[in-house]
């Protein structure tokens, strides 16, 4: 079983997908993290991101490796772990470059494929983490590009100002109108970048929509572990 997840920042998609992966039993795959590993990898590197022929060359021969376990997702770049450098705000501020970048997104879908492919086929029984039970991907292109064939396609939405409020208490731990305002300009200007490359703010044809605006956290899984219950009954 394939679950692809997409929706913008600070509609709780990470957090959500990894909780449905680990109560259906699933791998988790996170590829927002890929794209956060290639900008880590490419600074690394001392690659100029506004050389878009140089970022791609960096990216072709990243040593990526993805942990998909959703009790313990890791990222690995070159051997280093880079679970936690690739959250900090610098690579926050600098993805858009890297993820707008076509020739990155065409290398980095390709892995995404690859390793989906691996967890949902039943000959993966045997060495992959989820014998071959499934996999919960998750990003802005999974449900339109990356995996438009996936069982079940889900778009996870929430109004901007929950958006908002959520992304504020995560980075200044306050969700008051200070913070909010604080946090405002990154949100929305990485909306405004991100939607220059896909288009995840409306659901595609066969997309079922979970608006997490008025739940919260466990409501939100539930939500979409009907989502997935309603859709595998039905094929
Ligand atoms: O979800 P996130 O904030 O970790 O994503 C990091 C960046 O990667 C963000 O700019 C959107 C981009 N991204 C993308 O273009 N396609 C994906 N499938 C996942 C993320």
């Amino acid at each position: 079983m394939v679950v692809a997840i997409d929706g913008p920042s600070g509609s709780g998609k990470s957090s959500v997908s990894r909780a449905v992966a680990r109560r259906l039993g699933t791998a988790y795959l996170d590829t927002g993290a890929m794209y956060r590993a290639a900008t880590w990898w490419c600074l690394e590197e001392g690659v100029d991101l506004t050389d878009q022929a140089a970022v791609a060359a960096a990216v072709d021969v990243m040593p990526l490796v993805m942990g998909i376990d959703p009790a313990a997702p890791t990222v690995h770049v070159d051997g280093t772990d880079v679970g936690e450098a690739i959250r900090t705000t610098e690579i926050s501020t600098a993805v858009s470059a890297v993820a707008t970048n076509l020739a990155v997104r065409a290398e980095l879908r390709r892995l995404q494929r690859v390793i989906i492919a691996a967890e949902s086929s039943a000959a993966a029984a045997d060495a992959s983490f989820s014998g071959g039970r499934g996999i919960v991907a998750e990003g802005r292109d999974i449900t339109t590009v990356v995996a438009p064939d996936a069982d079940v396609r889900i778009l996870l939405t929430a109004s901007e100002e929950a958006r908002l409020a959520r992304r504020s208490l995560e980075v200044h731990g306050a969700a008051d109108a200070a913070a909010v305002e604080a946090t405002k300009d990154q949100v929305l200007r990485r909306d405004r970048d991100d939607s220059t490359v896909s288009q995840f703010h409306v659901a595609a044809d066969g997309v079922v929509t979970v608006d997490s605006s008025d739940l919260d956290f466990e409501q939100t899984v539930q939500a979409v572990l009907d989502v997935v219950e309603q859709v595998m009954a039905t094929t």
